[in-house]
């Protein structure tokens, strides 16, 4: 399955304007849903909040740029180990971003757009999830041509 850039950026823009509003609802999702979570994720929910929304920005503004991309997945993936972030939790997550997206984009939502999101976050979930596999057994960078 593949996505369409201009939905996702389409998309994006619609429920961008909503602010910290988005990132407040994404993780009240996420922690209701799945409470098991919750205790992964420092005091500090403010600054996370934004940094989750800008890394998911940053993809968005790049995604003519597959490089790009896949280098910034990369990083978030082998930083996630660290956290404590497991393979498993990936569906929890995404189902969480969907719906926030789906809450806000409100009548501009359909059904291309949320195929082109669900592929979207697949391609999320298979690239963090490889680089997470790779720093945890201690093989992240062994192909790193410079
Ligand atoms: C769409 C996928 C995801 C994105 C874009 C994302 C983004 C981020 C960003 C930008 C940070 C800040 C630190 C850094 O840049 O390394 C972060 C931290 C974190 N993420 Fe994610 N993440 C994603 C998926 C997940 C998943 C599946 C989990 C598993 C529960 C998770 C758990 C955490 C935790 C526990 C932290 C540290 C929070 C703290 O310090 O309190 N993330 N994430």
């Amino acid at each position: 399955m593949t996505f369409d850039p201009a939905l996702i950026t389409g998309s994006f823009a619609v429920v961008e304007p909503h602010g910290t509003k988005i990132t407040k609802y994404f993780y009240e999702h996420l922690f209701d849903n799945n409470p098991g979570v919750r205790g992964l994720f420092a005091r500090h929910m403010e600054e996370q909040e934004d940094r989750l929304w800008n890394a998911l920005g940053g993809m968005v503004a790049n995604l003519q740029d597959t490089e790009v991309v896949v280098r910034m997945l990369r990083g978030l993936g082998a930083r996630h180990v660290g956290y404590g972030a497991l393979p498993e939790h990936f569906p929890a997550v995404g189902a969480s971003l969907l719906a926030t997206l789906r809450h806000f984009a409100g009548e501009a939502w359909t059904p291309e757009i949320e195929e082109s999101w669900t592929a979207l976050y697949g391609v999320i979930t298979t690239t963090m999830s490889e680089a997470m596999a790779e720093t945890a057994a201690g093989t992240a960078g062994s192909t790193h041509s410079g």
